[in-house]
């Protein structure tokens, strides 16, 4: 079932300022928008990252897209939510530029190394914001300086210029059909450069490596420590680096 209600067309709210589209997408909640709702801005002022970064957001540059969810499903999935988002945007990337993207677990898209979109889900009563941020335009040294190296766009990755509003309209219908039934982790998995790979855990009070293994189905990381041990990494509360570097 789609997240828009039966024979409704979709809300759409294009600003071209906006402090961050998740803040807008769950004010206009408490409006009455219906599940479905999409916010798109040109800019945002105070773009929200994940683990209280901010999010640069650049006039123009990027896709800075929040659709609105009223929530109908198990608090225990709720951390679906942000793989579902990320899924969907790698296949929007994917069916625009025809080039491989991968997931950074839980939720970082990646080309070629570098960090091209993420993800932030705001849970709110019972809606939730899906931010959605993709990097388009910004060339190499756009970045600031910590960045460079680590974040790029699909324009100056892949030397081909990119349909904003193809973009858009793929990531709309892509987040649909991710959430409709939620059960999209075996694809998850395919794309996933995590899964596999030896990986760094760095936990709010220790650190640990381990290979990581797979995600279960509440969207947890499984790492095989080097003691045998199999630990359940949850999203919220750790970084996962990769040993070879950012990825
Ligand atoms: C991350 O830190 O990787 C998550 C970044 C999420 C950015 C997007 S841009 C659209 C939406 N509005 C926000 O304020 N943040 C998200």
């Amino acid at each position: 079932m789609s997240q828009l209600p039966q024979g409704e067309s979709r809300a759409i709210r294009r600003l071209h300022t906006v402090d961050s589209t998740n803040r807008e997408a769950l004010r206009w909640a408490r409006e009455g928008a219906s599940s479905g709702a999409v916010v798109i801005a040109r800019a945002q002022t105070a773009g929200r990252g994940r683990r209280g970064r901010t999010w640069i957001s650049t006039p123009g540059e990027g896709l800075w897209f929040s659709m609105l969810l009223r929530l109908r499903m198990l608090p225990e999935q709720y951390p679906l939510l942000p793989l579902a988002a990320a899924l969907a945007a790698a296949d929007a990337c994917h069916a625009v530029t025809r080039t491989e993207i991968g997931i950074k677990w839980p939720n970082d898209l990646i080309l070629r190394g570098r960090k091209i979109a993420g993800i932030l889900v705001e849970l709110e009563d019972d809606c939730a914001a899906i931010g959605i941020g993709i990097n388009v335009r910004q060339q190499a040294d756009a970045f600031p300086l910590d960045l460079q190296g680590h974040a790029g766009s699909l324009e100056s990755l892949t030397g081909r210029p990119v349909s904003m509003e193809a973009l858009e309209t793929r990531l709309t219908a892509a987040l649909d059909a991710r959430l409709e039934t939620l059960d999209f982790l075996d694809e998850y998995a395919a794309r996933s450069l995590t899964i596999g790979a030896r990986v760094q855990v760095a936990l709010p009070d220790a650190a640990f490596a381990g290979v990581a293994e797979g995600i279960d189905g509440t969207g947890a990381l499984l790492v095989r420590e080097e003691t045998g041990a199999l630990r359940r990494v949850l999203a919220g509360d750790v970084s996962v680096r990769g040993l070879m570097g950012y990825v």
